[in-house]
């Protein structure tokens, strides 16, 4: 990978309700930042943005720290062009459509009439890029059942290269392990359950090898 760009999202995302209230998704960081780290070791150039984490930065990674959707896709696009991006973020889907600039009072009614506005599909965007599109776009897709058909929809529906698709129905969510597929147009392989690190390890090495041929 020496020479080559990737970057790499992860983390949640927050979005603000008020100064201290915010709406997000769980996730630890772990996967997203463990592949920022796998892509370093073979050699690439790695930015990783990321949403708040209680990880440390990966060592060899430019690290963006950002909060919110919108910033993560401006840091994003700031970083273009790649070879590689990995949207591994478990980014917010909707936003209050404003935050407000004080701490709410009488929260019954605003909370009860909070309204939400959608949040770029940051994914989507750089996989449907006209220009500068990266050669390998990859999603990751958290399912409990059905895995390999969802994450074939949600390949088509993204516009990306692969989807690596993850088996939460156990304890994948924060924990050290991860069971995954990777779901591209031909191929279906299955990693059976592993460190996150193995499975960070088995994608940058996939993602080497289908560069290498292109
Ligand atoms: O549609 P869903 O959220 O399940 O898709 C998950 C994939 O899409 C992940 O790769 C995630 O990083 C990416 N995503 C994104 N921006 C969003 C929502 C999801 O990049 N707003």
């Amino acid at each position: 990978m020496r020479g080559r760009r990737v970057i790499v999202t992860s983390g949640p995302t927050i979005e603000p309700i008020d100064p201290v209230r915010f709406l997000s998704n769980r996730s630890s960081g772990r996967q997203g930042h463990a592949i920022a780290a796998a892509f370093a070791a073979l050699g690439a150039d790695v930015t990783l943005v990321s949403g708040p984490v209680a990880i440390p930065d990966p060592e060899s990674v430019t690290t963006i720290h950002v909060e919110t959707a919108l910033e993560m896709l401006e840091a994003v696009t700031a970083a273009l062009p790649a070879d590689v991006f990995v949207g591994v973020a478990a980014v917010a889907d909707w936003r209050p459509a404003e935050a407000a600039a004080q701490k709410l009072k009488g929260e019954k009614a605003a909370m009860a009439s909070l309204t939400l506005t959608e949040n770029p599909d940051i994914l989507k965007t750089v996989a449907k890029l006209d220009q500068g599109r990266p050669a390998l776009v990859i999603g990751f897709a958290a399912e409990t059942h059905d895995v390999e058909r969802h994450a074939r929809e949600k390949l088509a529906r993204k516009g990306c290269d692969w989807i690596v698709a993850n088996d939460v129905s156990g304890d994948a969510m924060g924990g050290a392990d991860n069971a995954a597929m990777l779901i591209g147009p031909d191929r279906a392989e299955r990693w059976p359950r592993a460190p996150k690190a193995e499975i960070a390890r088995r994608l940058a090495e996939a993602a080497d090898l289908a560069l290498a041929r292109s």
